[in-house]
């Protein structure tokens, strides 16, 4: 017989306004109790096991669309058509689309992009390297992925600032004051939609070498992908793929600023780059955790969860759970475990864009290495509240011997 998950005896985890290190602590020994633990939002998993298996069970759905659900976006123009965005989605709507789009975010589709990556990281650099200081996060990962994904999706240069903005402002979604911030938001999606809609005319009419065209090519079994539906994906790609690898990069050189030694051997060795991007992405993620609901009353490890139960994901528990990494706490490049990091997700919301993103860190850690050394944190660092989502330094100082 299942017990019931509100009748059993758990610890309860709360790491809101702790350190990272406090937080981690709190973690694991919550996790050295129970694989469930009672939290604000309902019940958070902590065991890399579980949060993979409960990712990768489909009776659990992702709780990002309560928030299109939320009062405030009822009506809007921004939540009628985010109901419908990958990130959402569930069963066979959500299937069709990753089968459809998959092809276009294949390693070897990320693999084109390379040289542009390096292009765009060298030339932020050499904004500030001469100046042997910078904010990394104003400076360098702020800007660098908006050219990416506008190259991906065929966007010429002259618009970048367009989408910055536009990113910007679709972002403030995850803000707070969504009433005060709707107009704004809905503005920045329209005139996105808008810009969008018109590319796709020009590529249908027009087919080149960008994610757009991949997309408006694809077909399979006469299923092809509407104009709605490539807008919307364009949509989710900005969305999902600046502030995530922004805030990944920046946590990322964060760290190692931490670990000179590691640091230089990744300036001399940039083969290492691999290694730095899976080892920084599980010591310090920028996604830290996601959720899910039952769909329906679900059975797991003999509990019932209830149809409508929160579960909270903890990417950063499962990223440090001992049964999986020999001393998890200790950050090592060259770490050989096989396990991967748990920062892109699992199951059928796996990032989609995890390709990209590796790659765009793998071009940009070398060159950072490289071109600042003896890389050091220059004052204070400024981290942004617990309550974001894709979290890492609003501000982040470093000194280093000027190139
Ligand atoms: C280091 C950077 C990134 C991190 C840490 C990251 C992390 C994640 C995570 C954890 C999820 C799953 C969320 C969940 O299960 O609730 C996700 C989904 C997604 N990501 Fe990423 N992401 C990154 C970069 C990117 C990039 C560059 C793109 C696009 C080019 C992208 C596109 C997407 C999309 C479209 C989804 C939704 C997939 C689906 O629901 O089927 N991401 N990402």
């Amino acid at each position: 017989m299942p017990q019931l998950v509100s009748e059993l005896d758990l610890p309860y985890l709360d790491t809101v306004g702790l350190e990272r290190r406090e937080a981690v602590d709190a973690i694991a020994a919550a996790r050295s109790v129970h694989w469930l633990a009672r939290s604000e939002l309902g019940y958070s998993v902590t065991r890399q096991q579980d949060v993979t298996a409960i990712l990768r069970d489909q009776r659990f759905h992702s709780a990002l669309s309560m928030i299109e659900q939320s009062p405030e976006l009822q009506g809007s123009s921004a939540r009628d058509r985010r109901g419908e965005s990958i990130l959402t989605m569930e069963g066979p709507g959500h299937a069709r689309l990753r089968r459809l789009v998959a092809p276009a975010f294949t390693p070897r589709s990320a693999e084109r992009m390379r040289p542009f990556m390096r292009e765009v990281v060298t030339s932020l650099v050499d904004g500030f390297s001469a100046r042997g200081r910078c904010d990394l996060v104003a400076d360098l990962c702020d800007p660098y992925p908006i050219p990416i994904i506008c190259e991906l999706l065929g966007a010429p240069r002259e618009d970048w600032k367009l989408f910055s903005a536009w990113a910007t402002d679709i972002f403030r979604i995850f803000n707070a004051n969504l009433v005060e911030d709707l107009p704004l938001i809905k503005k920045a999606s329209a005139e996105l939609d808008e810009y969008v809609g018109a590319l796709i005319l020009e590529r249908r009419a027009r087919p080149a070498a960008d994610l757009l065209s991949d997309l408006i090519a694809v077909e399979e079994g006469g299923d092809r992908l509407s104009s709605d539906e490539l807008v919307g994906l364009a949509e989710a790609v900005l969305m999902a793929g600046t502030d995530t690898t922004r805030n990944q990069l920046a946590c990322s050189v964060a760290l190692l600023a931490d670990h000179p030694d590691q640091w230089r051997a990744l300036a001399e060795h940039p083969e290492l780059a691999a290694g730095a991007v899976e080892e920084t992405m599980r010591v310090l993620g920028a996604v830290r955790g996601t959720s899910r609901f039952a769909s329906v009353d679900v059975e797991y490890r003999d509990v019932l969860f209830p149809a409508g139960t929160m579960v909270a994901l903890s990417m950063v528990s499962a990223n440090f759970d001992p049964e999986v990494w020999a001393d998890p706490g200790r950050m090592d490049i060259t770490r050989t475990t096989r396990a991967q990091q748990m920062t892109f997700g699992s199951g059928v919301h796996f990032c989609l864009g995890a390709s990209l993103a590796r790659a765009e860190l793998q071009e940009a850690l070398p060159i950072l290495a490289r071109r600042l050394p003896n890389l050091a944190v220059d004052g204070q660092v400024d981290w942004k509240p617990d309550s974001v989502g894709i979290w890492g330094p609003a501000r982040l100082p470093l000194a280093f011997d000027p190139t």
